[in-house]
């Protein structure tokens, strides 16, 4: 599912991501929804193990790579908080509590990962890269959540996935949250 085609559930909910955000896309690849958001106006930082991915981001002023093994060492992020947070088809449980910690006060989280089930369509297959259920919920239980999903997609392949879109609102925020629009019927995102 490591497609250039950028995922439904992200394309959907950066509908909720301001132009001029800043975000953080965690394990980017080659950057699909680095470059997506980049292209809608936002600043993104976007942070990979793989040194030769740099080449992918030529081009792209509004996009800050950068290469680290976020699964070694200190977070590169520690400190610093972001408007949103994407992860997609990457998951490393110890950093979640970092993840968390790097969303701003008014900011989102958008995630989507394979989930336990996954097995019967393909790789991963290690427990350690599938959700259990409800595990994202669990894992950012301190944001509202938005919208949470967590089965079986046709598209781009069939996958067992869960997804979280969530916030950092506070208790003054609560009366004004955004939802994301319905996409246009008979359009697909
Ligand atoms: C399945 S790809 C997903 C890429 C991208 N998020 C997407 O959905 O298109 C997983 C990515 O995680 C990166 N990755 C794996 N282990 C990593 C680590 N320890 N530190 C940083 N990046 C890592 C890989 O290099 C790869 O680009």
């Amino acid at each position: 599912m490591d497609s250039a085609a950028v995922s439904s559930w992200i394309a959907h909910f950066a509908q909720l991501v301001a132009p001029a955000s800043t975000v953080l896309d965690v394990a980017c690849g080659g950057g699909r929804h680095a470059k997506f958001l980049a292209a809608r106006g936002c600043r993104v930082d976007a942070v990979d193990h793989d040194a030769a991915l740099a080449a992918q981001f030529a081009g792209w002023p509004a996009i800050r790579f950068l290469a680290a093994d976020i699964e070694a060492g200190s977070w590169p992020y520690a400190g610093r908080s972001f408007d949103a947070v994407i992860v997609t088809n990457y998951l490393n449980r110890p950093l979640l509590p970092m993840l968390a910690a790097a969303i701003a006060p008014g900011g989102v989280l958008l995630y989507e990962t394979f989930a336990v089930g996954h097995e019967r369509y393909g790789r991963p297959r290690n427990p350690d890269f599938l959700l259990r259920p409800r595990e994202l919920l669990a894992a950012f239980a301190d944001l509202h959540v938005l919208a949470f999903e967590d089965g079986v997609v046709a598209q781009p392949a069939p996958a067992r996935v869960q997804r979280l879109a969530a916030v950092r609102a506070s208790a003054d925020d609560h009366a004004r949250l955004q939802l994301a629009a319905p996409a246009p019927e008979g359009h697909a995102l």
